[in-house]
């Protein structure tokens, strides 16, 4: 007897009817870029179709994002002024504390993740105190917890702290559910990998650092346990939702962690991810609508429940199946 894995694939409401996954715009976070100043929508350079907006012209991006079903954002911001300390970072009218605040004026519904970490603040480029070339992290841990409070205090609906400090999760529960913040839930960057795939962001986000790197707090991406370790930390100390960064080149940590624990999954495809597809389609190499629903589908695959991804407002236009490759 032959085996016929063919019977199901015969036509597409066949596959469809057997399909074991699904994407939907409801699966989406997409990531924005903050600035200082007046009426400016400045394309990012390093991330082709991607844009620096000033607070004022936040509203127009999130509506277009709410009219395609994109109800989640997750908030960068660049600040005027760098320091030391990252103080505008945790400063109440710091960039994003008043992006957070304008957006949740005009809509209340849209769902506000905050990154909570310093590299685009200080002027070293380093996610934490950084004195002697060392990351303190005990030092460190003040500072995130004062971000945090802050963007709670903004209006933010999900603290996402990306620094990779150890006891991080626990620290900023504690500060916010002092201050009156228990409902405000904490989105933990739990594995996240030293990594090449951020070189897009870090232009963007002008947040290399100036010296040494970060392999001293982001994992070793030769290592696959530690993520189980890393994660298991986080949760105790009172994730909501973990996630996994980057995603394509670490889907097997996805579907690890998935098989562990019961908490939500996030995946951050991250901008070399962007930049990857973005050019092998300006090549002629590939089919940039294939290929972006074939590697978002991938991460669903591996467990992940939601995606943070500079395509999803393409990912949105081709699942209502009105894709014009405009960007
Ligand atoms: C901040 C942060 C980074 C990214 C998200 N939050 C940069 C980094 O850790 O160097 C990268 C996102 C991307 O590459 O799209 N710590």
């Amino acid at each position: 007897m032959i085996h016929r894995g063919r019977r199901l694939r015969r036509n597409s409401v066949l596959r469809s009817l057997v399909r074991e996954n699904s994407l939907s715009v409801e699966d989406f976070i997409y990531p924005i870029f903050v600035i200082e100043g007046e009426d400016k929508k400045e394309p990012i350079p390093s991330m082709e179709g991607q844009f620096y907006y000033s607070i004022d012209r936040l509203n127009d991006e999130i509506k277009e994002l709410v009219h395609l079903g994109i109800n989640s954002v997750i908030l960068f911001g660049l600040p005027d002024k760098k320091d030391e300390l990252g103080s505008e970072a945790y400063s109440e009218n710091g960039v994003v504390q008043r992006a957070v605040r304008r957006i949740k004026e005009e809509f209340k519904q849209v769902l506000v993740v905050t990154d909570v970490c310093l590299c685009e603040y200080t002027s070293h480029g380093h996610c934490g105190f950084f004195k002697e070339e060392k990351v303190n992290n005990d030092k460190t841990l003040e500072l995130l917890g004062k971000i945090a409070l802050s963007h709670a205090k903004a209006g933010a609906d999900i603290i996402a702290p990306s620094d990779m400090m150890d006891g991080r999760v626990g620290f900023i529960r504690n500060v916010l559910d002092k201050e009156g913040f228990e409902d405000i839930a904490i989105m933990s960057y739990s594995v996240k990998f030293s990594s090449a795939f951020y070189g897009p962001f870090r232009e963007a986000a002008k947040s290399t650092p100036q010296s040494g790197d970060r392999k001293s707090y982001q994992m070793d991406f030769c290592n696959g346990r530690e993520a189980i370790k890393e994660a298991s930390w986080d949760i105790e100390e009172g994730a909501d939702i973990i996630m996994v960064k980057p995603a394509m080149s670490y889907l097997d940590i996805v579907y690890s962690l998935k098989e562990r624990f019961n908490v939500p999954i996030a995946v951050y495809n991250v901008s070399g991810e962007y930049a990857m597809v973005k050019s092998a389609a300006k090549a002629g190499l590939i089919d940039e609508e294939k290929m972006i629903m074939e590697t978002l589908y991938s991460m669903k695959r591996a467990g992940a429940d939601i995606i943070i991804t500079y395509f999803a407002k393409d990912a949105a236009r081709i699942i209502r199946g009105e894709y014009h490759d405009n960007n």
